[in-house]
């Protein structure tokens, strides 16, 4: 499974880089909000920053316009920024057609802001590259993210689909593991979920005897 990093903070996508273990970059407009980034010129050079950053992992840049052709003309602009951009675009109708256009013209899509089995069809149909079904805001309508991961899993090895499912709005360590069983391709999640990986207080009591051991052997 690839890990992604969801944010637009430039030192948090470095802190993940710096791990090794990053494949690539979500962003959304509210993420590059969060990072005070506007104008059209400040947020393509913020995505250049990104891309340099994490090199050859994808960085997904997601359009604003939601009719065919803005969504196409945005596309369009964000693709020549750099080989590692994947253009995210909204499941809407205009936003399948876009996707099945990009897919003709070799340019890479993430379809964002998939809620249900029936929309992942569509975007596999369409040519997605990717497919970002929102695990944490199905948990925040009671129903269940990691569920749908499993479904959209099932439906994608049946039919031959080539479309990666990318588990998105994932809001826990405990989220990335679910979303590695459900048959998740890509998790894409905060800085703080992947650290939270890293612990387990076994972990920090076997550490601490074991240096404490070393310690008294050094003492004779
Ligand atoms: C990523 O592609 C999504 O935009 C993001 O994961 C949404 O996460 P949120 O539900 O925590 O805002």
């Amino acid at each position: 499974m690839k890990f992604f990093i969801d944010t637009a903070n430039l030192s948090e996508i470095k802190e993940a880089q710096d791990l090794g273990i990053l494949d690539g970059v979500t962003t959304n407009p509210s993420l590059m909000a969060k990072e005070k980034i506007t104008g059209q010129a400040n947020v393509f050079a913020h995505y250049k920053a990104i891309c340099d950053i994490v090199e050859d992992g994808d960085v997904s840049a997601e359009v604003i316009s939601t009719d065919f052709e803005g969504i196409i003309k945005e596309g369009k602009e964000l693709a020549k920024l750099a080989d590692n951009i994947v253009v995210k675009v909204p499941m809407i109708k205009d936003g399948i057609k876009a996707i099945k256009w990009f897919d003709s013209e070799g340019i890479r899509t993430n379809c964002t802001l998939v809620f249900s089995a029936g929309q992942a069809i569509l975007a596999a149909k369409a040519g997605a590259t990717y497919l970002s079904p929102f695990v944490g805001r199905v948990d925040d309508v009671t129903w269940d993210g990691i569920k749908l991961i499993e479904e959209i899993a099932a439906i994608y090895s049946m039919q031959g689909y080539m479309t990666e499912i990318l588990a998105a709005s994932i809001r826990s360590p405990l989220h990335i593991v679910q979303a590695a069983k459900a048959g998740a391709d890509v998790v894409t999640c905060p800085l703080s979920s992947i650290m939270g990986l890293l612990n387990h207080p076994l972990t920090d009591i076997g550490l601490k005897k074991f240096l404490e051991d070393h310690q008294k052997s050094l003492q004779g």
